[in-house]
């Protein structure tokens, strides 16, 4: 069967808030641009951020605090130029989608309504309700879709096109027939999002698996700081739910089985607002002590009726229905239980403050980017504080997209053929014949079971060599793994296969850089070495795949800048 080749302009992978605005961009300035996703766009995980999205505008606030607050939350690892570069865009960015259409919630004055968030100075979160990320993707979404962008919905992108440090295009699938086809371009930018989903709880979409980290990683192009995954703190009680930090923004408390209001003993100023590494850590630790709560005494209490109904209702409607849903509780009436989830990559695939995707320490790739959550840039470093992915995500996709028009008329088309499509097409004949006895479900549950008891919130050299351990025995199995389904109909089975194959190469930078990072560091917690060290892990894991598999890690230096480092205290 022969393979269609696609020929555009630019290529974007994934629909959420990068993704769309990055392809508007393109859209608009002229470009031929297609979005593949294997999703329909708002379907994307950017429509599951709940409580809002950063920019300092209010009479209280600065540009100046938000860095301060974002560079401190980080730990100090975050580059201090794409900070300052996301902080002083980041009013902008909110009246660009006011323009677009985003109809934010609003204070009785008329102005935009701003909520207090985790480790921040002022309330900076700007938001539409509880469904700030939904309210933003369809706007987002809708302008791209308006302006004329081509959206492949539903096709999945299973390879890029890369020779001689370029890349020229990307291989996908149809996922309605599996007619594959390549779509050739000048330019390539990934959008398709983090990979929180290698735990076993965890806020993340079923989607989230990290495909274009791993992508990227075959061909021995590197992962930037994977070891840092964020902890949310307030996950539902058994399902990792995401319940936003809004409902602590607004007001609410966690207490634990003795009704002590604990954040007191671990962040006595900022209580329930301290960055979120350091209240996640505080609940797991009520937890391992023995003050949990619930039938498994596996949570804290998350309190919040003492708002009242008008606030809940007005505020955080969607929270409310969550709990109900999921647990039963209503928090108008009761305390819900909640704990800490995984929820958000810090690390990805490494680019410079335009989106340029790097190749190693000093060169870049040419003709690929990257932005939102699958990237790193760096400007949440260890620990990013609620409400700046949002940002992230629209500011560097839309100002992604414009590096790319810039770009393109530079970059020269390299035609693709078929033979481009090999590697994509042997996995799937390799997944679709291989007639061994072990199942997808069962080995992705071992995975996500061992990466949240071993490579969680807390970690050691010992649990970390566990980790890796397991990740390599379950990769031998995965040799000889079964898929049942031979069709060629919305053959999730054999989409699942791939995905989990993406996800235990991920998993394996996320651990191997765990354990050589021998100190504490945001949401890196070593409990065999406590403190941060400056000395030797100011820096930035640098990690590649070679030919067996195997990771080999290199360093690169963080931006420093204008915010001096210190010990965190909230
Ligand atoms: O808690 C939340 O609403 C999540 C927001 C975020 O991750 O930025």
């Amino acid at each position: 069967m022969s393979i269609p080749i696609y020929t555009y302009d630019a290529i974007v992978v994934g629909a959420g808030l990068a993704g769309c605005a990055a392809a508007r961009e393109l859209q608009t300035a002229g470009k031929k641009v297609a979005v593949i996703t294997k999703l329909h766009p708002l379907r994307s995980h950017s429509g599951a951020a709940q409580g809002g999205i950063n920019a300092a505008f209010s009479d209280e606030d600065s540009v100046e605090l938000h860095e301060f607050d974002t560079v401190k939350g980080s730990d100090y690892l975050a580059d201090q130029d794409a900070v300052e570069f996301m902080c002083k865009n980041a009013p902008e960015t909110i009246r660009w989608a006011e323009r677009m259409g985003a109809a934010f919630s609003r204070k009785p004055d008329g102005t935009i309504a701003q909520r207090p968030f985790g480790g921040q100075s002022s309330p900076r979160a700007c938001y539409a309700k509880d469904r700030t990320g939904l309210t933003l993707l369809q706007t987002v979404y809708e302008q791209a879709f308006r302006a004329g962008v081509k959206f492949w919905d539903e096709w999945y992108a299973a390879d890029i096109i890369y020779k001689d440090g370029k890349v020229s295009g990307v291989v996908a699938f149809n996922i309605r027939d599996m007619q594959m086809a390549i779509f050739n371009a000048k330019s390539v930018m990934f959008a398709t999002g983090g990979y929180a989903r290698a735990y076993k709880i965890n806020s993340n979409a079923h989607a989230n698996t990290g495909d274009g980290l791993s992508i990227v990683a075959r061909h021995g192009l590197p992962l930037e700081d994977m070891e840092f995954v964020q902890f949310h703190p307030s996950g539902l009680s058994g399902n990792g739910v995401l319940i936003s930090e809004a409902a602590r923004g607004e007001g609410g408390r966690l207490f634990n089985s003795k009704g002590e209001r604990f954040m007191e003993k671990y962040a006595p100023n900022a209580l329930e607002l301290a960055s979120r590494d350091v209240v996640a850590r505080a609940i797991l630790n009520e937890i391992r002590e023995g003050r949990g709560v619930g039938p498994r005494k596996d949570a804290v209490f998350l309190d919040v009726t003492h708002l009242g109904k008008d606030l809940i209702m007005s505020r955080l409607p969607e929270l409310r229905e969550l709990a109900i849903t999921f647990l039963g509780l209503d928090m108008i009436e009761e305390p819900i239980l909640i704990s800490a989830t995984a929820h958000y990559s810090m690390g990805g695939i490494p680019v410079d403050i335009d989106g340029h995707a790097r190749k190693n320490n000093s060169e870049l790739v040419e003709g690929f980017y990257a932005a939102g959550e699958c990237s790193c840039v760096s400007v949440h470093g260890a620990n990013r504080l609620g409400a700046n992915s949002v940002l992230e995500a629209i500011l560097f996709g839309r100002f992604v997209g414009k590096t790319m028009v810039k770009d393109i008329d530079g970059i020269e088309l390299r035609p693709a053929n078929e033979e481009d499509a090999q590697t994509a097409l042997s996995e799937i004949d390799f997944l679709l014949n291989n007639n061994g006895n072990e199942s997808i479900p069962a080995l992705r549950e071992e995975l996500q079971q061992c990466m949240t008891a071993n490579a969680g919130a807390f970690r050691t050299k010992e649990t970390l060599q566990i980790a890796i351990d397991t990740i390599k025995e379950l990769r031998q199995r995965f040799q000889n793994v079964r898929v049942k389904d031979k069709s060629k109909v919305f053959n999730t089975e054999l989409q699942e296969a791939i995905e989990f194959g993406h996800m235990l190469d991920y998993s394996l930078f996320i651990v191997d850089s765990a354990i050589a990072r021998k100190e504490s560091r945001g949401a890196h917690y070593r409990e065999d070495f406590q403190k941060r060290d400056d000395e030797n892990f100011l820096q930035h894991t640098m990690a590649y795949m070679d030919n067996e598999g195997n990771i080999k890690l290199d360093y690169m230096d963080v931006v420093l800048g204008k915010h001096e480092l210190q010990e965190r205290h909230y």
